[in-house]
């Protein structure tokens, strides 16, 4: 009766320890042995129809604003340019911002006024980099448009808002 008791005892803590090494071994085993992708072991191509974020143009991330500031617009302000730019700004920026960029879209009164884009201070004060950047990562309280917008897109509503400029 007495060896019975400690034989019971010892089991349990056998059991135990089988369970808990089991728990161990599957824990410290799991991250080599599951199918993974390698960094740069394939190339995986974009999923036809998806939009590309960076579309070959390196975007900084939103804190690094001033390199995003830096780029050159390397679309030029043609004609065929500023009509898409235009057409886009109706789309994604006119209930904010207003259909001559203003401020004074249909959410505005609901909403935290934006800037009259078209201020001549605010426009020099501005290069097209910057701008591209704010369009595609937001801004303050701005929201980002990186995901409906492609960079060249953006680039062309840059353009758009230069051709809108006050004198
Ligand atoms: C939901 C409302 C809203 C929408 C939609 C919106 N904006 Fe804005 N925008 C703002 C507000 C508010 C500010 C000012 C505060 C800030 O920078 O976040 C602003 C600021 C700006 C500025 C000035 C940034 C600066 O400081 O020089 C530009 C340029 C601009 N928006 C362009 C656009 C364009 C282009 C679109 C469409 C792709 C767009 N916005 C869509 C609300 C909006």
């Amino acid at each position: 009766m007495k060896y019975l008791f400690g034989l019971v005892l010892l089991m349990i803590v056998a059991a135990g320890g089988l369970m808990g090494g089991a728990i161990v071994l599957r824990w410290t085993d799991n991250m080599t042995a599951t199918v993974r992708l390698v960094p740069g072991e394939r190339v995986l191509s974009m999923p036809a129809g998806t939009l590309p974020r960076t579309g070959g143009e390196l975007t900084p991330p939103r804190e690094e604003r001033d390199a995003g500031a830096k780029r050159p617009n390397p679309v030029k302000a043609t004609p065929d340019s500023i009509a898409k730019g235009k057409a886009l700004f109706a789309i994604y920026c006119s209930p904010c911002h207003g259909p001559e960029g203003k401020g004074n879209g249909t959410v505005t009164p609901k909403f935290i006024p934006p800037p009259d884009v078209t201020n001549a201070t605010l426009q020099k004060q501005r290069t097209d980099g910057y701008w591209q950047h704010v369009i595609g990562t937001g801004g303050a309280i701005m929201p980002a448009y990186g995901e409906a917008l492609a960079p060249e897109e953006r680039w062309h509503v840059v353009n758009f808002l230069r051709s809108i400029a006050q004198k």
